[in-house]
C-alpha cells in the first residue's frame, strides 16, 4: 500500500509532528501546500493545526482525494485531547470539513501541540486577544477544555508535543485496512 503524509501547520508543532511520524514509518511527508499528486496513494495521513476548530489545508487536500482512498486524520490543538467534550466538538467540526465517505472515527486522531506568543502573527494575536477577554469573564463552570487550555497558555510559551502518542497512529498506518 502506497502511503503519504501531509501536515497543514501555522508555526510548526504540527510539522514536527508529521516529520517524526515519517521517521517512525518510513513514509514521506509534504506540506499541503506543496502536495500536487494525493490522489497517487492509497492512505493519506493528514496531520492539522486546529484553529478555531478548523483543521489547516484539510479541505484542500480531500478536495483531491477519491472515494477508493483512506484518510487517517490527527489533528494537533492546544485544548486537552483526553477531554471527551473537547474530542466530540473537534470531531463535530470535522464532519463539515470533509466528505462523510472519508469520516471513520477508528481513524481519527487527537495530538497536543504547543504555542509561543512571541511568534503568532498579528492576526491571530488580535484573534487570542479577544478570545481572552470574552473568556476572562466568564465563571469557571461555562469554561470547557477549549478555554481552559486558552486561560492557563495566555501570554506564555508552552509545549505539549509528545512523540509517543503517534504510535497509536503509526499502528493504523501500518496496518493493511
Ligand atoms: C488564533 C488561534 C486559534 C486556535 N484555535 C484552536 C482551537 O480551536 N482548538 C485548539 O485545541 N487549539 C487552538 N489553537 C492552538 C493551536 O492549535 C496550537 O497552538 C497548535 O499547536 C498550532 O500548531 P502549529 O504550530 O502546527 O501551527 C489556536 C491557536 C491560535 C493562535
Amino acid at each position: 500500500m502506497k502511503s503519504i503524509i501531509v501536515y497543514g501547520s501555522e508555526y510548526g508543532a504540527t510539522k514536527r509532528y508529521a516529520e517524526h511520524l515519517s521517521e517512525m514509518t518510513g513514509i514521506e511527508c509534504v506540506n499541503y501546500k506543496d502536495a500536487k499528486d494525493v490522489e497517487k496513494y492509497d492512505k493519506v495521513v493528514y496531520l492539522g493545526a486546529l484553529y478555531a476548530g478548523g483543521v489547516t489545508g484539510i479541505k484542500k487536500t480531500v478536495a483531491k482525494m477519491t472515494e477508493n482512498q483512506v484518510l487517517i486524520v490527527a489533528t494537533v490543538g492546544l485544548a486537552d485531547p483526553t477531554d471527551a467534550e473537547n474530542v466530540q466538538n473537534i470531531r463535530n467540526s470535522l464532519k463539515n470539513q470533509i466528505p462523510a465517505a472519508f469520516y471513520n472515527e477508528n481513524k481519527i486522531f487527537h495530538l497536543r501541540g504547543a504555542i509561543d506568543y512571541n511568534k503568532l502573527g498579528l492576526k491571530h494575536k488580535l484573534m487570542m486577544s479577544l478570545l481572552h477577554s470574552k473568556v476572562s469573564k466568564q465563571p469557571e463552570s461555562e469554561q470547557n477544555a477549549e478555554t481552559r487550555a486558552m486561560l492557563e497558555t495566555y501570554g506564555k510559551i508552552v509545549d505539549f508535543v509528545d512523540f509517543n502518542s503517534l504510535e497509536a497512529i503509526k499502528n493504523v498506518i501500518l496496518s493493511n485496512n
